[in-house]
Formats: structure tokens, sequence, C-alpha cells
């Protein structure tokens, strides 16, 4: 697996070796812990580098790759698209070259519902437009077509899964995601609650054509998405052709809705301003979970409650550890 030592990536290693499912993890630290992928092996390095990969290849005898590794800040990656670009597609391509010099063709990549951009429809199904609205969505697409190329040129097998929203934590709150590098709504909004710092919620527009006049996103819960990876794997062991899968609940909740659940959970409201509309937030996206069902046997378990649930119970404990 690369990018082991990241938020999803976490969840799916103990998912897998919960599973019974050997594993092995490959991640440059450079955003993820060491701790995070809890009892398997982490081999620290860059993805980019081929003589790692086959010589992890060729020591674990690996038979399929999860490939996590890739920066994923929307914003960032507007305002450095060099650095998302030669990371995430140079990293994959290198990636690519090294495993299929391995003899390992099948791959579970993890994909982005922003490759859709803003959906003309919603639910958005897998026969959606492609038409990514950010560098790192750009990455993500293009991601997707060097796994179409490679399947067509050297067999590699591999199902993209197309994240929604993902958020909270274990149930244990023994791991979770870390709201030092995250801007998404829910470790900020959960963040803003509890410390209070570097500021306070700000809600970016109230002003849109939705039932509160906030944007409706789909959030899944991480466990869900992990044991989604599960069943993607099994589909390519069992011979399943190379194919994309939306990966979210098929319900779409809003800002405010996802306010007032952290405020059920935490029992007081969560501090916020509203500030003016970020450029590029779709009004409304959520998934239609068909696919998933149909080809991988997945759907999702948690509602919104036991998302942010366990993500307010995660980050409290994080907040109460001692130095
Ligand atoms: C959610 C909603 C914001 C922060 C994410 C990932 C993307 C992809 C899809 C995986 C929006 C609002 C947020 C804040 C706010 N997943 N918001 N104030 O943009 O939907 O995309 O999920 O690949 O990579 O980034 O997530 O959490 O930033 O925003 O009002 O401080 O919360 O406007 O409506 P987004 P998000």
């Amino acid at each position: 697996m690369t990018g082991g030592a990241g938020y999803i990536g976490s969840h799916t290693v103990r998912a897998l070796h919960e599973a019974g499912v050997p594993v092995v993890v490959v991640d440059s630290l450079e955003l993820g812990r060491a701790d995070a992928v809890g009892p398997v092996d982490l081999v620290v390095g860059d993805i980019a580098d081929g003589a790692v990969i086959r010589q992890v290849c060729e020591d674990y005898q690996v038979g399929a790759v999860v490939h996590f590794a890739a920066y994923k800040n929307v914003g960032e990656s507007m305002t450095d698209p060099g650095k998302y670009l030669r990371n995430n597609l140079t990293g994959t391509i290198n990636l690519l070259e090294a495993l299929t010099a391995a003899g390992v063709d099948e791959i579970v990549f993890s994909s982005s519902c922003s490759v859709y951009g803003t959906p003309a429809i919603v639910p958005v199904d897998e026969t959606a437009a492609i038409a990514p609205e950010s560098v790192y969505a750009q990455t993500k697409a293009t991601m997707e077509t060097l796994l179409d190329w490679y399947c067509r040129t050297k067999g590699v097998r591999s199902v993209s899964l197309r994240y929604f929203n993902a958020a909270g934590a274990s149930a244990d709150a023994v791991i979770g995601e870390d709201w030092t590098y995250s801007m998404n709504l829910v470790p900020v909004a959960i963040r803003s609650l509890l410390i209070g710092e570097p500021a306070e919620l700000t809600v970016f527009g109230d002003d849109y054509p939705t039932p509160d006049g906030t944007c409706v996103r789909d959030y899944i819960h991480v466990d869900d998405l992990a044991a989604a990876h599960l069943r993607a794997l099994s589909y390519l062991a069992a011979g399943g052709v190379t194919t994309a899968v939306n990966v979210g609940t098929g319900t779409g909740s809003s800002v405010r809705e996802v306010l007032a659940a952290i405020e059920a959970v935490a029992g007081r409201p969560v501090p916020h301003r509203i500030g003016p509309r970020r450029e590029g937030d779709p009004v409304s996206t959520f998934a239609d979970p068909r696919r998933a069902r149909e080809l991988l046997g997945w759907e999702a378990t948690r509602d919104l409650a036991e998302v942010v649930g366990s993500a307010y119970r995660w980050h409290l404990a994080q907040v109460n550890e001692p130095e």
C-alpha cells in the first residue's frame, strides 16, 4: 500500500490487517505518521523511486497494490500546480513502471468525486462528464487515464474509487484525521468548537440555491471507505475488469446540517461566521452508489451522526491527550 500512513490509508491498513490480509506500507512520511500504520511493516520511501518499489514487491511477494500516496489540498494545487503534477502524476507513472516490471497487475486507486467538477445532475453516477475544476482533480482524472493505458498496454487491471467527502474516525478513537493539515469542513468545524484556534470556522456562503442556503456534500465514514478498498481488491482477485466506482453514501448533507450534527454530539454550537462563497465550490454533489453495490457488493453503513460523532470523539481524545 502506498500512502498508508495517511488518513484514509491508515484506516484501510487497519481494515486489511483485521481481515487477515498481509500488508506492507510504502510511505515517505511527508504527510503521514509512522504510528498510524499500526502493526504492519512500513518502508519509508518515495513511490517515485522505482528501485524501492521493485525491492518491496520482491521482498513481500506483492500481489496487488492500493495506491493512496498523493497531495490532496485543492487550494494548494491551484497556487503550486507543478508540485501537484510532479508528485501525483510523475510519482504514479514511476510507480506503474516499477509495478509492471515486478509483475504486479492489480491496483486499487484512490480517486475522487472531484473529477466530476460541478456535476450537472445529482446524484452523480459514473457516466457523468469528467470535468475537473482544480489541478488536484485534474491529477486524479489523469491518473485514471494512465491506469486505462496501462491496462490496454500491460494488462494492469485497476479499480479507481472516486471518494466523496471522507470524514470520521475509528469507533475506538485510536486513529483519525490529523486536523493540522486538513482544511475540510468536519475537522475545521470541530477544531473551532474544541479549541477555537487558529480561527473560528468560516462558512463559505449561505446564499446558495439549497434548502438552507449552504452547499450539499456526501459525507462518507472513513471506515466505510476503507471497506470499499477490501471489496475492490476482492473484485480484482476474482478477475474483475478495469473500472471506476463512486464511493459515497448516496445522501447529501448541507454545511448547516453538519454543524447541527456536531452540536448534537458536543452539546454546544460550533462557533462560526458566515463568509463569502469559495471559488469552485459545487452547489451540491452526492453519489449514486448503485455501481459500488452491484459491482463490489459494497454500500455505506454509517450515517452523518456516526461520521461526526466518531470525528468528535477522536479530536476530543487528541485534545485531552497528555503532552
Ligand atoms: C465541504 C463543504 C465547503 C471548509 C473534498 C476534498 C476533495 C474530495 C471531495 C477527495 C463545502 C464547506 C469547508 C470550511 C466551509 N475528496 N466548508 N468552511 O471541497 O467538498 O472536497 O471532498 O478526494 O479532495 O477536498 O470538501 O471539506 O473543503 O468542503 O464552509 O472551512 O464545506 O464550502 O461546501 P470539498 P471541504
